[in-house]
């Protein structure tokens, strides 16, 4: 199935705070307890806030007959900040439409590489897109300890290149 995509418009927040605690609730219910995932539905609870989160970053939506099924929102042409598709979307292609048309538009931009601060739940889904685990990272969200990990892919030959080369350094370090 493919997904037409649009930019985000600041009348999306709603919905699209509504994608982010179903996809939480349903989706990441295997690798995070109730209380980690209502912490983390708890990030969009200000939408005023939410909304000025997606309006100040590059958000595009993807669209199932005119209505949001999913989006993705990229920080500095550097980093994924967020990426939801709506559970009963999971699967259907949605998440490969929005991060393909991200990675296309940052590389145009010139960015070298691109990381994303990735949930349990979502590393399947960046490995299929050749992003590789850099870092463990512990967040704090109310209270609530939620583990995700670093993750980075490289956009371009060179910067391929030097992930490789650090990778072997690093092997060699521990060998
Ligand atoms: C991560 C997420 C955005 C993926 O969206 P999606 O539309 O389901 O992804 P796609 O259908 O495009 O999947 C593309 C490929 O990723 C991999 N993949 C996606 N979800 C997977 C899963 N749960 N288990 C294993 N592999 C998975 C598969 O290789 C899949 O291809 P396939 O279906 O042909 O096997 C969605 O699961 C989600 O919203 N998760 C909850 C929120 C979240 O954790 N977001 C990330 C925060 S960092």
């Amino acid at each position: 199935m493919t997904f037409p995509l649009r930019p985000f418009l600041p009348t999306d927040t709603i919905a699209l705070a509504d994608i982010l605690r179903e996809a939480v609730y349903d989706l990441a219910s295997e690798d995070y307890d109730e209380d980690q995932r209502v912490a983390w539905m708890s990030t969009v609870n200000d939408e005023d806030a939410f909304g000025q989160r997606l309006a100040s970053q590059l958000t595009l939506v993807a669209l199932d007959a005119g209505e949001p099924a999913g989006f993705i929102s990229l920080r500095d042409n550097a980093h994924i900040d967020m990426i939801y598709v709506l559970p009963g979307f999971a699967r259907e292609g949605a998440g490969t439409d929005l991060i393909e048309a991200i990675m296309k538009i940052a590389a145009a931009r010139g960015a070298e590489t691109l990381t994303a601060d990735v949930s349990d739940n979502a590393k399947p889904f960046f490995e299929a897109f050749d992003f590789v685990p850099e870092k463990r990272n512990m967040v704090m969200i109310d209270e609530e300890y939620l583990g995700n990990t670093t993750m980075r892919k490289a956009l371009t030959d060179k910067a391929r290149a030097a992930m490789n080369a650090a990778r072997d350094e690093a092997m060699r370090g521990k060998s």
